[in-house]
């Protein structure tokens, strides 16, 4: 009898540069019955990164890359991310804009999660902003990533509102909270699911 091994699981690399929290709801996500992506892969540009010490999972391997020259680095994490046939790259919370040509070798196969309702925030400090414009809303998105940073196609978004208490601190955490949810969400609306 010919034993079934299921269907096969969309490689994916995470790449992080801090406390990785998004990392975890992936690592969950992954996990769940049924799942349609596995996680292959931990990439930081951060030795201290704290994300690095959740993936304590031995099946995923995880790789920090001295960024202090971006073309070597970019050189070796394509070689490591097409050695482990990596189908998805999700970018984390990682902190690096990335080259053309490491965008142009993965073309619509990289994510990023940014913390505001793009097109608005693009970039750094986007809570200070929001609240120092007296927005009523912020939120977050999950879009592809191109070449303009925190420009790619939007795949899914979702607003939080913003209270007259809050100060950046308390808004990146309740925004956080809606990343953990929408960043599964957005895997499965890009692969149907
Ligand atoms: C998240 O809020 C993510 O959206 C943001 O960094 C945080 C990482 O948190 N990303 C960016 O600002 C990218 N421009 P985490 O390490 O706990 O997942």
């Amino acid at each position: 009898m010919v034993q079934s091994t299921g269907p096969k699981k969309i490689k994916c690399a995470v790449f992080i540069s801090g406390t990785g929290s998004n990392l975890k709801s992936l690592i969950q996500f992954s996990k769940k019955k049924n799942s349609l992506i596995s996680i292959e892969l931990i990439i930081s540009d951060n030795p201290k990164a704290k994300g690095l010490n959740l993936g304590k999972i031995p099946k995923i391997s995880k790789k920090v890359f001295n960024y202090q020259e971006r073309k070597i680095a970019e050189k070796k994490i394509i070689s490591e991310v097409k050695n482990k046939k990596i189908k998805l790259i999700c970018l984390a919370g990682f902190m690096r804009i990335l080259s053309k040509n490491f965008i142009k070798s993965f073309k619509g196969k990289i994510l990023n999660i940014h913390p505001s309702l793009l097109p608005k925030y693009k970039g750094l400090n986007t809570h200070e902003r929001a609240i120092s414009n007296n927005e009523k809303y912020s939120g977050c998105t999950v879009h592809f990533v191109s070449s303009k940073l925190d420009s790619g196609k939007i795949i899914l978004q979702k607003k939080v509102k913003i209270s007259k208490r809050d100060t950046a601190k308390s808004l990146a955490k309740k925004i956080l909270n809606q990343e953990h949810k929408l960043y599964p969400k957005a895997i499965r609306k890009v692969f149907s699911l």
